[in-house]
């Protein structure tokens, strides 16, 4: 096994045995400084709720996306497949995780098409790294495209995880650039990713001038590859783990990221990074996201089946359903448009960081 696989199987077998310990601790997401104002004559059945949503052009069941996670080992074939068929039976879109493994040796590939393979009709968004972008050029971005026959491409911004992984490499010099070329010469639309500390306006401002279509913020208070390298860096690099230890709190709550991305015109928003039930989601929306993904919690149903993601995922829809029906929301649009207080930290968050010029930040 080489040193990326090696990595992959330890990643996923760390999140599962680290269970919340492989979350932020101090930090949360801050939707429970979102309070959305609850609407006692809603003057709709609740069956009449529709939770379709449209992301990218295309016109989904639930606004439910199927965050990328992995790919390159044997588990990862089955977690892959197990998605992709409750991805399939729901209509919903799908990620599959970093494709560097199948990449650069393509008898890992098949780990990665099980999702196509699974549903030919299926949303499938591959997954590059920044990093991987900027050093091999636009053919790179292509190979992850055509190995899943993808709908769209996912480049994930990882700068505190290439910072602390003993292996890292934090050279982010010409990323940006990198992403223009891939826009403006990919056949498919971009998405830009963080993994779990957020992105701010001015990043947001800049990817949507460079052509990204949608950015998926994966704020800070769900899943912490900080603390989960922690782990790793302890034996190996003291130094390394050291750092992991100062910064495994760092990063963009993922209410205050989606406020901050949902300021920017032309990008569509896609909320993540801690999400863990219906009523987030509603409230994610409310502040302008427009889709919620979830990662960590569907990684042990997917190694038992497909049936057990699914009802994860019908979960999620049940609560968000009755968070709209709460809050008098017809469809998702009046969920957009619906009223809500921020309160402490958010609240002081959105007030210092609304002075730019594009800010359209409700107070
Ligand atoms: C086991 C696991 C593996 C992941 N691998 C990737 C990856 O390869 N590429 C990527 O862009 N994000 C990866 N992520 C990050 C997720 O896509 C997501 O942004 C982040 O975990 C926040 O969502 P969560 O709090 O619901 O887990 C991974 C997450 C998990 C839990």
């Amino acid at each position: 096994m080489d040193g990326i696989e090696a990595r992959k199987r330890y990643h996923i077998d760390l999140c599962l045995d680290l269970g919340d310990e492989a979350e932020f601790r101090g930090k949360t997401t801050w939707f429970e400084h979102v309070e959305l104002v609850h609407n006692a004559l809603p003057e709709l059945d609740l069956d009449e709720v529709s939770l379709e949503a449209e992301l990218l052009g295309r016109r989904f069941s639930y606004p439910l996306l199927i965050e990328g996670m992995t790919g390159g080992t044997e588990k990862a074939y089955d977690v892959n497949r197990s998605l992709a068929e409750a991805a399939d039976r729901l209509n919903i879109p799908m990620e599959v995780g970093s494709e560097r493994a199948g990449i650069e040796n393509r008898e890992l590939a098949g780990t990665y098409r099980v999702a196509r393979e699974a549903s030919p009709k299926l949303f499938l968004i591959g997954n590059i790294s920044g990093v991987q972008l900027a050093r091999e050029g636009v053919g790179y971005a292509e190979k992850a495209v055509e190995m899943i026959e993808a709908d769209a491409l996912a480049i994930h911004l990882n700068c505190l995880q290439e910072l602390v992984q003993p292996e890292g490499t934090p050279f982010f010099r010409g990323v940006l650039e990198a992403i223009r070329r891939a826009s403006e010469r990919l056949s498919v639309p971009l998405l830009v990713k963080e993994v779990g500390n957020g992105i701010s306006r001015e990043v947001a401002e800049k990817l949507a001038e460079a052509g990204v279509k949608a950015i998926d913020v994966a704020g800070a208070g769900g899943t912490n590859w900080t603390r989960i390298e922690l782990e790793r860096a302890r034996g190996i690099d003291p130094e390394k783990a050291g750092l992991a230890e100062l910064f495994s709190e760092w990063g963009i709550p993922t209410a205050a990221s989606i406020i901050e991305a949902s300021s920017v015109e032309g990008v569509e928003v896609i909320a993540s990074g801690g999400i863990r039930n219906g009523l987030q989601i509603a409230k994610a929306i409310a502040l302008g996201a427009r889709f919620a993904g979830v990662a960590k919690p569907l990684l042990k149903p997917a190694l038992r089946g497909s049936g057990e993601v699914e009802r994860l995922l019908k979960r999620l829809a049940l609560e968000l359903r009755a968070a709209m029906f709460l809050t008098g929301s017809r469809n998702i649009g009046d969920l957009r448009r619906c009223g809500y207080v921020l309160t402490g930290p958010l609240l002081e968050w959105a007030k210092q960081r609304s002075g730019g010029s594009s800010s359209r930040i409700r107070m």
